[in-house]
């Protein structure tokens, strides 16, 4: 899908794993402000997303969507001025369906070219494209309708289809958009969120530079996962090349929070010069020392590394393999240089 975005995994922020159809323009405004407060803008956190229920029930006279007269009383376009102000972009959520998935407003099914001509016209930077209420009709009839109408309306849209189902998505969506959904919902506990991380990790040769999986948006500061989970849960999204769609109240994280989501060490781009990024993930219940071989994770046996320690910001050498003692259900996460 070549619109030229999605070089790297997109990151940002998207409203629903926090507020659900809680939304109004209020909080985006002060999303997009914290972004900038805490710093997390400057270290890549750029698209503020709006997701589901930000639109009237009904289409206008003319078949157009219309921003939800009282969450959203200025209109997107007003929205997406003051978050470009700010230095950031403004993503939105729509539907190849009769209704988005909560029923509580159209999807885009046979008027795609009208909604992205909308939403370019709003100055809209990324499109959430769901699949619920598909009235029966292909996936891939639909979601080609809409890719066809991105490519010629709206180049400057980062495309990101939130398809995951049957249709086994890896396969195929790279031609049409630049991230698609590997995994059902991510809930915030432990449980839901080991089951996406494997469930993306076989789909892991599909992504790259243009397009990418996504096991869905961070839970990370959401409360139902230890720090150690959350740490966890973001360093195997950054290994996956995932996208870092913050989805806490960044309004009022945590300073653990904001350390996790902030380590800009983890999450930093493909790794060059036959470097390795290694997780050594302890899913058990108990502390365990979890040892790479260099042979599993393709370097000769006779190579020497420093490696970096992600979480800790240290270095140290290591040849052969790398052994470490580490807490339940936390990680360690590395990179390892050939010297
Ligand atoms: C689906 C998506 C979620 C969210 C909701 C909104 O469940 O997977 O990420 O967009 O719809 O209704
Ligand atoms: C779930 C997902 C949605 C969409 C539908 C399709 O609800 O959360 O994103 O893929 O399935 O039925």
């Amino acid at each position: 899908f070549e619109n030229g975005l999605g070089r790297t995994p997109q990151m940002g922020w998207n409203s629903w794993n926090h507020f659900g159809c809680g939304i109004n323009e209020g909080l985006i405004k002060q999303t997009a402000d914290a972004l900038v407060n805490t710093g997390l803008a400057k270290l890549g956190y750029q698209y503020v997303n709006i997701d589901d229920c930000w639109a009237e029930s009904d289409r206008d006279y003319q078949g157009n969507f219309v921003a939800h007269r009282q969450n959203f009383p200025s209109g997107i376009k007003a929205l997406a001025d003051y978050v470009h102000a700010k230095g950031l972009k403004l993503g939105i959520y729509s539907d190849a369906g009769t209704r988005t998935c909560s029923q509580r407003m159209p999807g885009s099914l046979d008027h795609e070219e009208q909604d992205v001509k909308t939403f370019s016209s709003w100055g809209v930077d990324y499109l959430k494209y769901d699949n619920c209420n598909d009235a029966g009709r292909s996936v891939m009839e639909r979601y080609t309708k809409m890719s066809n109408a991105m490519k010629a309306y709206g180049k400057s849209i980062f495309f990101s289809l939130c398809e995951w189902g049957r249709e086994n998505p890896a396969t195929w969506a790279g031609s049409m958009g630049n991230s698609w959904r590997t995994t059902d919902d991510i809930a915030d506990n432990w449980g839901s969120m080991t089951s996406r991380a494997d469930q993306n990790d076989r789909w892991a040769s599909y992504a790259g530079p243009g397009g990418w999986n996504d096991p869905d948006m961070l839970e990370v500061g959401n409360g139902g996962m230890s720090e150690a989970e959350y740490r966890s849960h973001f360093s195997i999204w950054a290994l996956a090349k995932a996208p870092l769609l913050i989805g806490c109240d960044v309004r009022s994280m945590s300073q653990q929070t904001k350390d996790i989501l902030s380590n800009s060490e983890v999450w930093a781009g493909p790794l060059s010069n036959n470097r390795k990024a290694v997780v050594l993930w302890n899913r058990q219940g108990y502390q365990a020392t979890i040892t790479a071989q260099w042979s599993s994770i393709g370097l000769a046996s006779s190579t020497a590394v420093t490696a970096r320690d992600l979480w800790a910001h240290s270095s140290f050498s290591a040849q052969g393999q790398l052994s470490a003692s580490v807490a339940p259900h936390d990680c360690k996460m590395y990179v390892l240089t050939p010297q």
